[in-house]
């Protein structure tokens, strides 16, 4: 999909992310990081949004990636793994990143351990998607797409 001001959607994941595949297939399903996000692409060409990705297992370097969205990104998706449960920097840099957010989990996070049902990431977000597998970067993408055209 073409960039244009408007539809560029950046895609971000966090710590252990990239393991995907061969961690806990129970909660996160057989899908390898580069199917997600080859999934993610095709939801994204569906809706005319242009999909952008970056995955880091570094928390600075998430931070600093955040830092640079502003003029480039339209909307953003994060699924930052464990960092959601306790990153208060992470949070801290959302809140002035300046473009919509809508946060993502792959598994039901409210149904594992307690530890995993606090997000402090979730108030910085227009919206969150759990339990949905893949599918829930659709729905993402979705909200981000209307509140974009409204
Ligand atoms: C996750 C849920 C987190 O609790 C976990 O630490 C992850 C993945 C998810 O997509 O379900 O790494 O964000």
């Amino acid at each position: 999909m073409t960039a244009i001001a408007g539809n560029r959607i950046q895609i971000m994941h966090g710590v252990n992310l990239d393991q995907l595949g061969r961690r806990a297939p129970e909660h996160y399903g057989g899908v390898t990081f580069l199917q997600l996000e080859q999934a993610i692409d095709g939801f994204a060409e569906q809706l005319e949004l242009d999909a952008r990705f970056f995955q880091t297992n570094h928390e600075g370097e998430f931070i600093e990636h955040l830092h640079r969205l502003q003029d480039v990104a339209d909307g953003l998706i994060v699924n930052a793994g464990a960092w959601s449960h306790y990153s208060r920097a992470i949070g801290e840099a959302l809140a002035f990143v300046g473009v919509p957010v809508v946060e993502v989990h792959l598994s039901d996070v409210n149904a594992r351990e307690e530890w995993r049902r606090v997000s402090v990431l979730g108030e910085h977000c227009i919206a969150t998607v759990a339990g949905q597998g893949v599918d829930g970067y659709r729905e993402a993408l979705g909200t981000l797409k209307a509140a974009l055209s409204s």
